[in-house]
Formats: C-alpha cells, structure tokens, sequence
C-alpha cells in the first residue's frame, strides 16, 4: 500500500481548516507550511540514526544522528513550491530538485515544462511535494523522471489524495510510499477532488 494517511490530530485539524471556501492567502499558505512540515516528520521515521559523541557540558556524550542521509526536495510547480519551506525546516541540509508540469485543463495529462535536478540522485531520498494528487498525472510523470535519473529510494508527500490518483499510483510505481494528510471521496466531472481544497496553486499563488 503506497499511499499512507497521517491521520494525527494536529493534521485532520490543519487540513479541514485548508477546506474553508473563503480562507485568506495568507492562512492557506501557512497551514500548507505547517502540513508540509508535520508530513516530512512522518516520512523520515525510518531514516537511520547513527551514534557520535560530542563535548556536552557535563562531558563526552553519546548523541544519535541521521546516518549520512542526502535528501533532495523535489517541489512540482508550481503548487509544490508552497511546500517546499516547511519540509526545508525540518530538514535544512536537504538540496532542491525542481519539476515543472501544468495539468492540461481538457486531457488531464501533465505538460512538461521544466526541470533542474541536482546531481547523484543514484544517492539521495527524494521527497516530492505536491498538495494535490488528483489523477496522479503530474506524480506518475515526476517518478518516472526521477527513476530515469537513477533515484532508487523515492517518497512523496502531498495534502490530499483522491482514490482515483492512489490506484494509478500504486499500479504505476508500488515501490513509492506517498504520505497524504487526506484521503478524500473522488474526483468530480473535470478531475478536481472532492471536497478537496479546489485549485492548489491559484490558493497559494493568489491567482485567479
Ligand atoms: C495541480 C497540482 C498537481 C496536479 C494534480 O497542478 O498541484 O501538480 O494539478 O493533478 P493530477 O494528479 O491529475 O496530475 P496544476 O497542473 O494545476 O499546476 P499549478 O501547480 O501550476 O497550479
Ligand atoms: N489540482 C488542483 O489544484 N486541485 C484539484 O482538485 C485537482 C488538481
């Protein structure tokens, strides 16, 4: 099962309050912010800790650290750029990746228009941002760019999921775990998500 619902309080809180029509630029990027933190913190649970000791003021310390992880962000814009802070918050280190795609309004299907890797991606956990998968297009494409590049251990973590986007994912590339703070109903007639937040990237740009 690839896709995993985060279903802490704090996030089922956070992501209705994301739902309410009339929510202000400022609150929606926020609470995208505050989402895209809580979910990186569960999508790292498993990196593996090694132990060091430093010069505490007590004495020498056996502290435990992350074990050489080299993590790349991978934001898809331009929806994913408002993830990409939080994630970076957690983890400061991590180098940025970026893909350009647009969701063709009549096909559904991702239009490619940018992307910037950084190098040895054979090395790193890439973790994709996205706050919506909806037919999980734009996803699907994303992965496949990454794999193309050598990218073996892949994570994606998006806001909301439709059921529609889960089945495609997980039949395209079982191997990757997305981590959503929602899994909702179902995607209406033009492939929006219902309930849903509506269009992502116009809440977080203040476009349209
Ligand atoms: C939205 C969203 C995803 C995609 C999801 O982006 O941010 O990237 O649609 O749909 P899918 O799962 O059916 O591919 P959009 O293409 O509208 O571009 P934007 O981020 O520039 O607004
Ligand atoms: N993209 C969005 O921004 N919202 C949806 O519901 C589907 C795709």
């Amino acid at each position: 099962m690839p896709v995993i619902a985060v279903n802490h309080p704090l996030v089922r809180h956070k992501v209705g309050l994301l739902r309410e029509q009339d929510i202000s630029t400022k609150k929606f990027r926020e609470l995208t912010g505050e989402l895209a933190r809580l979910l990186a913190y569960e999508a790292t649970a498993d990196f593996p800790l090694e132990k060091t000791t430093v010069q505490c003021w007590s004495g020498p310390t056996e502290i435990d650290q992350i074990a050489g992880r080299k993590v790349t962000v991978v934001p898809i814009l331009r929806a994913g750029l408002g993830m990409l802070d939080g994630v970076l918050d957690m983890i400061p280190n991590a180098k940025v990746s970026v893909v350009g795609l647009s969701r063709n309004h009549e096909t559904l299907q991702p239009e490619h228009y940018f992307e910037r890797f950084v190098g040895h991606l054979d090395e790193r956990t890439a973790l994709i941002v996205d706050p919506m998968l909806a037919t999980a297009g734009s996803m699907i494409a994303t992965i496949d760019l990454l794999k193309r590049k050598g990218c073996k251990d892949i994570r994606a973590l998006v806001l909301v999921a439709a059921p529609e986007g889960i089945r495609a994912l997980d039949a395209a590339h079982p191997d990757v775990r997305c981590w959503t703070a929602s899994i909702d109903s179902h995607l209406n007639e033009v492939g929006y998500i219902i309930p849903g937040l509506g269009d992502a990237g116009d809440k977080i740009f203040g476009t349209k």
